[in-house]
């Protein structure tokens, strides 16, 4: 008998079969690890809209945290600036990049730039900046060396137990109010009196309980 189907066609159905198999797995593991903590914890550097460098204007420029992130001392919310801070200097420094197109369009547009948000807290967890930043607990502790980063990534959990690591022995990540915002600093060999020191200072005692950061 002639055959219509060459004699591979018989092993179709099993093909098809175990590649739809394989792609739900992959499509099953995908979604699982794009959103589970592994993938937005530790580690994590989204691609922004804009290839803003910390390195750059930070680590070489010089420029203060508090230019950019103005909430950071009297807020919860440290901030991200507005374009008109990048335009306070962009109008004329390199005005024509192409790496700042966008820039120029939210400008032109009054639409904000779409920055990804990197470090983000549950909504039933209550953090606030300026009650470690005017303490004494620098930027550092909590987003490693920012001016380092030409793109910024997630270096601490941010976790309940992290948080907690802290809370309940604060004086070794204590410094002089007026260094929070300066990166790669370096513990003096006296830490242990000086973080005592500004725990009696400021009255420090940082909530252990669970009403103080979920309230
Ligand atoms: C010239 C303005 C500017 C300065 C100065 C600046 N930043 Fe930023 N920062 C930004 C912008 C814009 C973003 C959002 C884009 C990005 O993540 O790179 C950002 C993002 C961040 C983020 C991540 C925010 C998130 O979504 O979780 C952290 C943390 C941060 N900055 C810390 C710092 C620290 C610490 C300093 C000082 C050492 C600093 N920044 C100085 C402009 C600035
Ligand atoms: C205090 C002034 C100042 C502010 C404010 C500032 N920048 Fe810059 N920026 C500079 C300087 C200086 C350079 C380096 C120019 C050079 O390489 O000659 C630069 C370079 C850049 C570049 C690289 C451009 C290229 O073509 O290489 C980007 C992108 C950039 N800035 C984005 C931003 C964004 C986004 C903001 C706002 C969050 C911002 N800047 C705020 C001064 C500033
Ligand atoms: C005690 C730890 C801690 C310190 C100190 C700290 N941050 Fe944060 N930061 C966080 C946490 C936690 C988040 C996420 C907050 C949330 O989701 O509500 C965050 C978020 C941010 C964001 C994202 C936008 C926002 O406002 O939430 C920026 C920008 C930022 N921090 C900058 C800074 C800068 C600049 C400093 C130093 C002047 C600083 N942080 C000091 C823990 C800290
Ligand atoms: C490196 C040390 C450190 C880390 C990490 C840290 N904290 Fe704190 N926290 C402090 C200190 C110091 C204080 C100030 C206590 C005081 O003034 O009595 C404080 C105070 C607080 C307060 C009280 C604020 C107020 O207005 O009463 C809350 C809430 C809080 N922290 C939440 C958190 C959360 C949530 C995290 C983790 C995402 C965290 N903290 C991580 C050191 C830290
Ligand atoms: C210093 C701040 C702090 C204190 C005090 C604290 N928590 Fe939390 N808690 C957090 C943070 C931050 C998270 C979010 C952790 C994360 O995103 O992985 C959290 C998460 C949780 C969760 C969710 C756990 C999960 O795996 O999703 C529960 C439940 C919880 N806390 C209960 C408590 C209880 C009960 C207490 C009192 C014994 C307490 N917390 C005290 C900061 C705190």
């Amino acid at each position: 008998m002639a055959q219509i189907f060459p004699e591979w066609t018989n092993r179709l159905p099993v093909l098809v079969l175990t590649s739809a198999i394989l792609f739900i797995i992959l499509v099953t593991l995908g979604i699982w690890y794009y959103w589970s903590p592994w993938y937005t914890d530790v580690g994590y550097a989204p691609k922004q809209p804009v290839p803003y460098s910390h390195k750059l204007h930070v680590g070489e420029l010089g420029m203060d945290c508090r230019y950019c992130h103005i909430g950071v001392e009297v807020s919860p919310v440290a901030m991200v600036p507005p374009t008109q801070t990048c335009m306070n200097c962009h109008v004329m420094i390199k005005a024509d990049s192409p790496k700042l197109a966008p820039v120029r369009t939210s400008w032109d547009q009054k639409t904000p730039i779409f920055w990804v948000r990197i470090h983000k807290s549950p909504d039933y967890v209550y953090f606030d900046h300026s009650a470690h930043v005017n303490v004494g607990v620098g930027c550092e502790s909590c987003h490693g060396n920012v001016a380092a980063m030409e793109v910024v990534e997630q270096k601490k959990p941010l976790s309940m137990g992290w948080c907690l690591g802290c809370h309940r022995d604060p004086a070794p990540y204590l410094r002089p109010r007026d260094q929070v915002t300066v990166m790669d600093w370096q513990p003096p060999p006296n830490q242990a009196a000086v973080g005592k020191e500004i725990m009696k200072k400021y009255n420090i005692k940082p909530p252990v309980t669970c009403f103080g950061c979920h309230r």
